[in-house]
């Protein structure tokens, strides 16, 4: 550790005061994450990232200090969050324990959802525990601190590191979710399918408005905003009770019209009917007859008779 590095972040001591947070990594998450930190008490005592500029942009959004290597904003605080790439992970553990700091009572924890606590394991050389602290939110920098508040964050560790987390994620505002490590992918594929897939419809669905001729400014911000209502009424009434549209209402006429209206794009067609059938399982076949049969007779027209069974 160079001169100049423990002249930028005054350490001794720092750690003191539970409350203190340090981010290794200031982008998407890491930036959201101290944004929401320092409106809720924490200390955010030091920014590392790749980029200078970039941990010197979020550490004065934060009132923090820049960092120049990982280890020294590790020593800073007694949590330190590593919100970089899943491939980074390790390597930045282990120039950490390469330090040869002495970090006893300081809590390593990085944000991925696929990753356990081990990858950190080279830390534990330095006395500090390691844990796993993983937003389940969209996070896209600083304007998306404000929602962590209410957000669901899965927590995992070493002893010395779970109470911590847990009372990070109380201070943000957040509910905790523990998942068994063997599920770790089960629950990543979990909030990928409820996370992104949504915006993979999204697009597809901008681009039928596009091909309708209106313009994509407008047919995003349309179509956006039905997103998003749908996902707000999900979330107070469930998926079930909030389901509106031709499905729910068993209009089989319309649906076979939309079927038609896709005839010359099979790839938006296929991607129609395979929703439209989740959808009916979402809806309850029952009372939903009508539509079942032309979504049958649908798919055993293009071949695709699997799909006629998901919902037998
Ligand atoms: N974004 C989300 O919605 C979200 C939600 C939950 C969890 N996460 C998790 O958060 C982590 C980061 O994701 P992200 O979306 O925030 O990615 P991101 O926007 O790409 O930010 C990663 C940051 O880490 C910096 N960085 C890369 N390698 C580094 C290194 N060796 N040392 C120090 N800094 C390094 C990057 O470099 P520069 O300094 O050059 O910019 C960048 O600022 C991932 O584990 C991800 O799974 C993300």
């Amino acid at each position: 550790l160079d001169h100049e590095v423990t002249e930028t972040v005054d350490l001794h001591g720092a750690a003191q005061g539970s409350r203190t947070l340090s981010v290794v990594g200031a982008g998407r998450a890491g930036t959201a994450l101290a944004v929401a930190a320092a409106a809720r008490g924490w200390t955010v005592r030091a920014v590392s990232s790749r980029d200078p500029e970039r941990a010197r942009a979020l550490a004065d959004a934060v009132g923090a200090r820049v960092a120049r290597v990982p280890a020294e904003a590790t020593r800073a605080a007694s949590l330190t969050l590593l919100t970089v790439p899943d491939a980074q992970l390790s390597r930045v553990a282990a120039t950490i324990a390469a330090a040869g700091l002495a970090l006893p009572g300081r809590v390593v924890a990085h944000c991925s959802a696929g990753r356990g606590p081990e990858v950190l394991g080279a830390v534990r050389q330095s006395g500090a525990a390691c844990g796993v602290l993983h937003p389940l939110q969209a996070l896209a920098g600083r304007q998306s601190a404000d929602l962590l508040e209410g957000s669901t964050f899965n927590i995992a560790g070493d002893n010395g590191a779970l109470e911590l987390l847990r009372q990070f994620v109380g201070d943000l505002g957040g509910a905790i979710l523990e998942v068994p490590a063997a599920s770790r992918a089960l629950y990543h594929a979990a909030a990928v399918l409820a996370g992104n897939a949504p915006l993979a419809l999204l697009e597809r669905a901008t681009s039928l408005l596009i091909e309708a001729g209106i313009p994509h400014d407008a047919a995003h911000a349309a179509l956006a905003a039905l997103l998003e209502g749908a996902a707000r009424n999900a979330r107070k009434a469930g998926p079930r009770r909030a389901l509106t549209g031709p499905i729910a209402r068993n209009d089989a006429d319309t649906v076979r019209r939309h079927l038609d209206a896709l005839a010359d794009d099979p790839d938006a067609r296929d991607l129609y009917l395979r929703m439209a059938y989740e959808t009916l399982a979402l809806a309850g076949r029952h009372g939903h007859e009508e539509t079942a049969a032309v979504l049958e007779s649908a798919a055993a027209s293009t071949g695709e008779a699997e799909m006629s069974t998901m919902v037998a």
